[in-house]
């Protein structure tokens, strides 16, 4: 019986084509197919700008899978996508998706991983981590995320005001993901418990358009940005 091939999701950093590891740089050197997820049809990928410089001539199969919170219209999209990979897998192929940031951190490689290992148990994974934006986004804005006992949470998503606001009394550290769905609720978190002056916006980091916003009312009635970030450190 012929061997099935091996699915690497690959995480491609924050941003800078400089800050993929040396091991992902070597899978997607190696591997026969790259699978990149992106929006829709049209849609531009960031994790694929990062490598693109890298990858000349490889093949590069794009995947869609829309950003939604329909479970039913997502659950379409990644079968459509699983059934793409498992083409290639089973002709023996490895093969690579890569990930923005760090797969196993809100990465949709998890989505397509959990559905392939439930249709294909035993199917070969392997993990290559990667650098995720909260690391990023800290070391752009020179604020330490942990120190000694330090406690850190990571948001992401929709959340209620009393859970935002337990939140960021109960951790030293707070990073808020997707910042750009919420922002104007923990804005009003934000100065309800006086904590304003202790922010970090991080918009697109350690890409040639990164920003680095801390005077918070710079950003009110402002379109954020989607590949941004807030950092609260008490
Ligand atoms: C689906 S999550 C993916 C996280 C990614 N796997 C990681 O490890 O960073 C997307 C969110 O990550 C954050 N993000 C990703 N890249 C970013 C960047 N370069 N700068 C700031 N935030 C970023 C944003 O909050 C964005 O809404």
């Amino acid at each position: 019986m012929k061997k099935t091939g091996c699915f690497y999701g690959v995480g491609v950093g924050p941003g800078d084509p400089e800050l993929i590891t040396l091991k992902a740089h070597r899978i997607l050197s190696q591997v026969p197919v790259i699978f990149i997820p992106k929006k829709n049809d049209e849609s531009e990928s960031m994790a694929y700008s990062v490598i693109s410089g890298y990858i000349k001539g490889r093949e590069v199969t794009p995947l869609v899978l829309p950003m939604s919170y329909d479970r039913e219209k997502l659950m379409v999209h990644w079968e459509k996508a699983v059934d793409t990979v498992w083409q290639r897998l089973e002709k023996g192929d490895d093969c690579a998706f890569i990930n923005l940031g760090d797969p196993l951190l809100y990465g949709s490689f998890i989505y397509i991983w959990e559905i392939l290992r439930e249709l294909h148990p035993g199917i070969k994974v392997e993990v290559i981590s990667g650098i995720s934006s909260v690391n990023a986004a800290a070391a752009s804005a020179l604020v330490p995320l942990a120190i000694n006992n330090d406690k850190v949470a990571v948001i992401s998503g929709k959340c209620d005001d009393g859970f935002i606001r337990e939140t960021l009394q109960k951790f030293d550290t707070v990073v808020f993901m997707k910042i750009n769905r919420m922002f104007s609720q923990v804005r009003g978190i934000l100065s309800e418990l006086d904590m304003s002056k202790h922010c970090y916006y991080v918009k697109q980091a350690t890409t040639g358009t990164e920003e680095v916003i801390t005077d918070l009312g710079r950003l009110d009635n402002e379109n954020l940005d989607y590949f941004s970030l807030l950092i609260v450190r008490r």
